[in-house]
């Protein structure tokens, strides 16, 4: 999941046995979605067709953002209706009460204050999300497979460090931003495109160090490992802990911290030194920062033993009663163990094809019904044509699936690949 660092993903492999399922919905809330009039019957959808949503007061039209006949666009009607929906502000949502628990560690600890941000508009502009960090024109992350772009030059934002640069333009100097961030990405327990970031900033001046006798470099680096240990303390409790060297493209040097939980090593945040060209573009040549992004889905499942990340974005009762306002060592009670319904699907690939766009077709006509995408078999045959088999496990977080509406999504999936994707069913 972290897309700019040398891992692709945050989370280890016992992590994903220990995470093995998840999910969610929407709660009524400020920020809510403004729904358009229900569709006829006949047209079953899995998600909410939405008009319009509210972003901190401001109202976003569907067409301004979801646009199917233009190519440098690649936003679906399933991500649209995520917009404005603010988990974190939620304080019974379990990401909510992670949000808070962290503000409440750095509020206790450091006498000066963090300002924080958490209504940022997740659209954001290429600059924003890659130039002032610095992210080179070449890096994957850029691409439409990974980036929802809404043009060429507005995108969903992928990672809260996209708001840095301004903030520090506008003269903050210590912050938290916490948002929705979205990526394109595979399917399983553990990976969901819409999830949520908290970046932590901090300046440091020529006075801050000096007394330490320590090059700033090396002083940010142990301020911001004890704060951070420090709050994995505050989360964790007393836990075994690890520094990894890692690369970003916005610090020198970078860190990921991983907590040995449930036997295995898991990594929660990137962090690092900030680069100093991206202080220099603010006016600060003679200061230093320290900066991370931390992921809130995987700290929450962690803590609340959340099993599968849809659970998340569930209305579902069964789910969203167990969590209280500042109940920070609550254990989620799995509430059914529906049956799940595997079907293979097999195909010649096209050169254009990527698994990313596959599963995005597969989450447009299932939603949240379905659990997991995996590539079973592939193979190549003497003319050089590419043979995919995926097996789509589809189950669903809060009933028991019938045959009939399996086979329908099914059927869905294989007109709708062949559709869009070019491919050749088999
Ligand atoms: N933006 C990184 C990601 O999403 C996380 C991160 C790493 C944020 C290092 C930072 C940082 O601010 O300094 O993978």
């Amino acid at each position: 999941m972290t897309i700019f660092s040398a891992q692709s993903t945050i989370i280890t492999r016992a992590s994903v046995a220990l995470l093995s399922s998840n999910g969610l919905k929407r709660f009524s809330f400020s920020s809510t979605a403004l729904y358009s009039p229900p569709l006829p019957k006949t047209k079953k959808r899995r998600f909410p067709i939405v008009s319009a949503v509210d972003i901190g007061g401001v109202t976003i039209a569907r067409n301004d953002v979801v646009r199917e006949d233009d190519p440098t666009n690649n936003v679906p009607d399933s991500i649209f209706s995520k917009l404005g929906m603010q988990l974190h502000r939620r304080d019974k949502h379990p990401i909510g009460i992670i949000k808070n628990a962290i503000y409440h560690y750095f509020d206790s600890n450091y006498a000066k204050k963090f300002e924080t941000f958490e209504d940022l508009s997740p659209i954001v502009t290429t600059k924003q999300n890659f130039d002032d960090v610095l992210v080179p024109a070449d890096h994957v992350s850029r691409s439409l497979n990974d980036t929802y772009y809404v043009d060429s030059q507005t995108v969903l934002r992928c990672h809260t460090s996209a708001h840095q640069a301004e903030l520090l333009r506008e003269g903050h100097r210590r912050f938290l931003v916490t948002g929705d961030v979205y990526r394109r990405d595979s399917i399983d327990s553990t990976h969901y495109p819409v999830f949520h970031q908290m970046e932590g900033f901090c300046v440091f001046s020529p006075e801050d160090w000096n007394e330490s006798g320590k090059d700033s470099t090396l002083y940010a680096a142990e301020d911001l490992k004890k704060c951070l240990e420090g709050l994995a303390r505050h989360l964790f409790g007393a836990v075994e802990m690890r520094w990894v060297d890692t690369y970003f493209p916005f610090t020198e040097p970078s860190f990921e911290l991983e907590i040995y939980f449930k036997e295995d090593w898991l990594e929660v945040l990137g962090c690092g030194v900030t680069e100093q060209r991206i202080l220099k573009q603010s006016g600060l040549e003679n200061n230093v920062a320290w900066a991370f992004g931390l992921g809130l889905e995987r700290l929450a499942m962690v803590l609340f033993d959340i099993p599968d990340i849809r659970l998340f974005w569930s209305d579902d009762e069964r789910f969203t009663s167990q969590f209280g306002k500042g109940e920070l060592g609550v254990k989620f009670k799995p509430f059914s163990k529906y049956p799940p319904c595997y079907k293979d699907i097999s195909f010649w690939i096209s050169e254009s094809f990527t698994e990313n766009n596959f599963c995005e077709v597969v989450r447009g006509i299932a939603g949240d019904l379905v659990e997991e995408v995996k590539l079973i078999d592939s193979f190549t045959n003497k003319k050089g044509m590419t043979s995919h088999c995926y097996r789509i496990v589809f189950r669903s977080m809060e009933r028991s699936l019938t045959d009939e509406e399996v086979n329908d999504l099914q059927s869905k999936v294989r007109d709708e690949v062949q559709r869009k994707l070019n491919v050749e069913l088999r």
